[in-house]
C-alpha cells in the first residue's frame, strides 16, 4: 500500500495528537485499525470527510488513500460529501419501522421540507436513513451527528427537538 506523501497537513495540532493516541492502541502493522477513529478525529473538526482529509489522515497514518475511503464510504456515520450543521439519523431499520420509526422519518421529512440525503436550503438540516443503533425498544430513535441519541421521538418531541437545535 503506498500513502499520499505530499498531501497538504488538513487538521489542527490537536487532533493529530488524538489520531496519535489512536495509534498507539495497536501494533506499527495494524495501523488501519485507527482509521476510523482518525476520520471520526476529522470529521469533528472539519465538519465532514472530504477526498484530502482522507488523503491527509492517509498519508499521516501511513496507509494508502483507498483504505482510508473504503472505510469512510462503508459506515454511514462518515459525510464523503458537505452535510447540513445537524444530521438527523432516524433509525428505519425493521424494529424501528414497525414502531414508529418510518413515521417518524416521514413527519421529519414533510417537516423539513427535504428528503433522505438532502439538507435544508438553510444549511441547517441533513436528514439520513440510519441503521439499527441498538435501541429497537426505544423507537422511534434518532441520532443528532453521530453522537446525540433520541429516542422515543413522537411528533410532539421531534417539534421539540428541531426547535432546540434552531435555537442553538
Ligand atoms: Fe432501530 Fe434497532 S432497529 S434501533
Amino acid at each position: 500500500m503506498s500513502a499520499v506523501p505530499n498531501s497538504p497537513r488538513l487538521l489542527s495540532d490537536e487532533a493529530y495528537r488524538l489520531i496519535d493516541k489512536a495509534l498507539a492502541k495497536y501494533p506499527n502493522d495494524q495501523k488501519l485499525s485507527a482509521v476510523m477513529a482518525a476520520l471520526a478525529i476529522a470529521q469533528d473538526e472539519l465538519g465532514w470527510c472530504s477526498q484530502p482529509a482522507i488523503d491527509d489522515i492517509a498519508r499521516y497514518i501511513g496507509v494508502a488513500p483507498m483504505a482510508v475511503w473504503e472505510v469512510a464510504t462503508f459506515y454511514n456515520m462518515f459525510d464523503t460529501k458537505p452535510i447540513g450543521k445537524y444530521k438527523i439519523s432516524v433509525c428505519t431499520n425493521l424494529p424501528c419501522a414497525l414502531s414508529g420509526g418510518e413515521r417518524a422519518a416521514q413527519y421529519l421529512r414533510a417537516k423539513l421540507g427535504i428528503d433522505y440525503k438532502e439538507t435544508t436550503q438553510d444549511g441547517q438540516f441533513t436528514l439520513i436513513e440510519g441503521e439499527c443503533m441498538g435501541a429497537c425498544g426505544d423507537a422511534p430513535v434518532l441520532l443528532v451527528n453521530n453522537k446525540r441519541m433520541c429516542s422515543f421521538m413522537s411528533d410532539e418531541r421531534l417539534d421539540g427537538l428541531l426547535a432546540e437545535l434552531r435555537k442553538e
